[in-house]
């Protein structure tokens, strides 16, 4: 009459722990289900990037109006002389395709930047940068951060759309690039995230590609950049934004440090 004996539960936390093993299981099970990430309640990043909310970083003056815009912190104003002094662009010949000139919008004060490739269709009709399905997908990443599209800034490699959306070509980037790089000196921001190879190959001169760049820091005049997938691929790879949510808690505790 001996009844089945019942193991007792392991509860050691080792890499090769049952429970452990399991919780890969389960995590595996909703990667393939398309889940991105798993909440995390409690947690105001926002807050914890202060100075963003309001678009000034904490340092900046609100009242100082001495000397150019840039130097006594009004990023905003400074922001705008350049967009006046790229004027009605005919530097490359995107010019001569595109509707609109997509300058980049959002928090002149931006501790987090996004650089993309270029404008798309969308982009170059409504002038403004990540609004078509790529941009949806990018604006739902910065939400699921818990963050709000205008707390961050978000420019591209080249401010006209390429013809039928190819890469914009050397010639077309090094005519653009210093504008980028004014944004970048003006907004300052605490990171920079690269999205795809286009940008991670014009801010960081690298042609490793970004499968395997992503996921690490590399420097952009002391500014962290983290290379990540583009979104448009995203939209075409759902598992690859898995990698993506990984590489920006990569980002957010770097903001946060
Ligand atoms: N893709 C980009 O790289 N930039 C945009 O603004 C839109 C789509």
């Amino acid at each position: 009459m001996g009844g089945v004996k019942q193991k007792a539960p392991q509860l050691i936390m080792g890499k090769h722990s049952p429970v452990i093993h399991k919780l890969r299981k389960a995590m595996e099970f909703y990667q393939e289900l398309g889940f991105e990430y798993l909440p995390v309640k409690g947690l105001d990043i926002r807050k914890s990037l202060s100075g963003t909310v309001d678009g000034h970083h904490p340092e900046t003056p609100a009242d100082d109006t001495s000397g150019p815009a840039a130097e006594r912190g009004d990023r905003g104003g400074a922001l705008e002389s350049l967009r006046n002094e790229i004027g009605d662009c005919i530097r490359c010949k995107l010019s001569t395709g595109r509707k609109n000139i997509v300058f980049g919008e959002g928090n002149a004060g931006a501790a987090l930047m996004f650089i993309g490739e270029g404008p798309g269709r969308d982009e170059d009709i409504q002038a403004r940068p990540f609004v078509g399905d790529a941009g949806k997908l990018l604006t739902n990443l910065i939400v699921k951060l818990g963050l709000k599209r205008e707390d961050v800034y978000i420019a591209n490699i080249v401010k006209c759309r390429p013809p039928g959306n190819r890469n914009p070509q050397p010639d077309e980037i090094s005519a653009c690039m210093p504008f980028l790089e004014r944004q970048i000196e003006i907004i300052k921001p605490g990171v920079i995230v690269c999205l795809g190879n286009v940008a991670a190959k014009a801010i960081l001169g690298s042609s490793v590609p970004i499968s395997r760049l992503r996921g690490t820091f590399y420097d952009y005049h002391d500014i962290p950049v983290m290379p990540t997938f583009h979104p448009a691929y995203l939209l075409r790879n759902s598992k690859a934004k898995w990698l993506t949510w990984e590489d920006m808690q990569k980002v957010l505790e770097q903001l946060k440090s």
